[in-house]
């Protein structure tokens, strides 16, 4: 596995200032939630990181290698969009098998490799399932095993609670935790939701504006927000502490 570092990423859509010298690192293996309201740029962010937009400024590195002008399909890289991104048409085997085959693997390697994520996000014998067969935890985890497949050095992903009722949560993150463990992928999650941020985070980014403002581990933000505007953003966090 490798890490991630971001150096003075910035982004200009026109005139706005999406990203404003991001500094970042994720170590090897490590679960990084980038947490922030609305509009603060964390989607532009991980599409940055993913090769889909060049920034205007600053580098990308994943290990010691500078990917900043390395076209998308080099990186290597899983990503996991907002809406999941399953081609309705196709059934959970051939959705998870697609980057694969792409990429040419003989039949026997990608029906292994299908077999052995198919146990290890806990889908076995949904195979032939289409995606709208499925409910919201099942998608979330073809979504997880397809961004797998290809052995990647590092898995982003935009917003994966957003779609899952409350009900369904609790196993959904015990889902991504564990399948993130296991394989010890580096990730990079992205979130609005300061409650999920704080469940799912190893290390969590406070976004806002453009910019990092604070980053640490959960307890150390808790303990020391650096200013007014991350003690806002973490506030729903101490209500949920003070009711119990
Ligand atoms: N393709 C684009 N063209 C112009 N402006 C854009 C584009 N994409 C994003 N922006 C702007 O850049 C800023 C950051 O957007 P971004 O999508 O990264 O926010 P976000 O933190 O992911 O928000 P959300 O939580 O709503 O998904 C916003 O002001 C947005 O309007
Ligand atoms: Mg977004």
């Amino acid at each position: 596995m490798k890490s991630l570092s971001v150096w003075k990423v910035s982004k200009y859509f026109g005139n706005v200032k999406a990203l404003d010298e991001v500094d970042l690192f994720v170590k090897s293996g490590e679960l990084m939630v980038i947490m922030g309201p609305s509009g603060c740029g964390k989607t532009t962010l991980l599409l940055v990181v993913l090769g889909a937009l060049r920034p205007d400024k600053g580098s990308i590195l994943i290990g010691d290698e500078d990917v900043t002008n390395m076209p998308i399909e080099k990186r290597n890289i899983g990503y996991v969009p907002q809406d999941f991104g399953l081609f309705p048409h196709l059934n959970v085997y051939e959705n998870i098998s697609f980057g694969l085959k792409v990429r040419g693997y003989p039949r026997n390697e990608i029906d292994e490799r299908v077999k052995s994520l198919l146990e290890i996000v806990g889908l076995e014998g949904l195979e032939k399932r289409r995606p709208k067969e499925l409910s919201g935890g099942q998608r979330q985890r073809v979504a997880l095993a397809r961004a797998l497949a290809t052995k990647p050095s590092l898995l982003l992903l935009d917003e994966p609670l957003s779609n899952i009722d409350e009900m369904t949560k609790t196993e959904v993150i015990a889902n991504l935790k564990n399948l993130q463990r296991k394989t010890g992928v580096t990730t990079l999650c992205v979130t609005h939701n300061p409650e999920d941020a704080f469940k799912i985070g190893d290390q969590i980014a406070i976004m806002y504006s453009g910019r990092i403002i604070q980053f640490g581990k959960p307890e150390e933000i808790l303990r020391e927000p650096r200013n007014e505007i991350v003690k806002k953003i973490i506030a729903p966090i101490y209500m949920l502490w003070n009711k119990h």
